[in-house]
């Protein structure tokens, strides 16, 4: 069984989250290592001495995954209050422990909002919110017990703020967003490392995987390939980050929504006028 990372050499509690996190031994569960972001951020985190379990629906997938990179798996529905109890207590049986949670399984949907079906809404919210916050509420106690704990939300910049025909997304990572916001400052005084990771426009299957609707021709540019993207997500995990925003066009979007939301709305109304 894996022996939980020491955080350092420090004795004193709490000293050590002043250093970089050691990645070593830590024990990692993240959903979406099928593909894209999650199964990268699978293969960087083992890379760096974690020891990660991967969970997603896609079996084959995911044992390619253990195939090549000698991560643990399990498949099942994250969505499903079932699975998530399953998942941590195989992670607890497997790894003797949790010390990072990263929720990294996504769905998008793309659409006016006011001909969508409500089913979309629920689905949405569901795998882009309500899954990722119970899985993170389940993991608590294990987490408490780590010498070292950490939870990533990867959420888009879109949780920043919103373009139309994404409503239900949007909505979806923004409610994460919060929920980011909210534990990092009531879990401070545990302390739990609480990142979140406002992804922009990221190559993986996720356009291919929209449960309604086809990719908007406007959004087609340039990507962050997801080795990139996890690279960057583990780096910041390491030196404690509270938010990360990987990519130019991320960190533009991020400081637009903070600066002139107005102008993202403006040029997204002449983008639609123009058809
Ligand atoms: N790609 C982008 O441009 C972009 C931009 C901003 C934010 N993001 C966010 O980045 C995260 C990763 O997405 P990605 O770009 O890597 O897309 P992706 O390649 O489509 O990966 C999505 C992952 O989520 C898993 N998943 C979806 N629904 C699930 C469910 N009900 N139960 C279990 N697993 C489920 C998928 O696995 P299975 O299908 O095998 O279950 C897959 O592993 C998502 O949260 C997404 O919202 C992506």
């Amino acid at each position: 069984m894996p022996q939980p990372a020491s955080p350092t050499a420090n004795t004193s509690p709490g000293l050590h989250r002043l250093s970089r996190r050691r990645l070593a031994g830590q024990r990692v569960v993240i959903t979406g290592g099928s593909s894209g972001v999650g199964r990268a951020l699978a293969v960087e985190l083992s890379r760096r001495g974690g020891v990660v379990l991967a969970t997603a629906r896609r079996q084959h997938l995911l044992e390619e995954l253990a195939a090549t990179s000698g991560v643990s798996i399990l498949a099942g529905d994250i969505t499903s209050a079932a699975f998530r109890s399953q998942l941590v207590a195989v992670a607890e049986r497997r790894l003797g422990g949790i010390d990072v949670v990263v929720a990294a399984a996504g769905s998008g949907a793309v659409g006016p909002f006011s001909s969508a079906d409500p089913a979309t809404l629920r689905r949405i919210m569901e795998v882009d919110f309500l899954a990722p916050a119970e899985l993170v509420r389940l993991s608590l106690p294990a987490l408490h017990a780590s010498p070292d704990p950490a939870i990533v939300l990867v959420g888009s910049i879109l949780g920043l703020h919103p373009l139309p025909w994404h409503a239900d997304y949007c909505a979806a990572k923004s409610a994460l967003h919060s929920l980011a916001a909210a534990l990092r400052v009531e879990l401070s005084t545990i302390p739990i490392d609480v990142l979140l990771c406002s992804l922009g426009p990221t190559d993986s299957e996720f356009w291919d995987s929209l449960l309604v609707g086809q990719r908007p021709r406007w959004s087609h540019g340039r990507s962050l390939s997801a080795a990139v993207t996890a690279r960057i997500i583990a780096t910041a995990l390491e030196r404690r980050r509270k938010e990360v925003f990987p990519g130019w066009p991320a960190k533009g979007y991020a400081l637009a929504a903070r600066l002139c939301p107005w102008l993202i709305d403006t040029i997204m109304r002449r983008r639609m006028a123009a058809g």
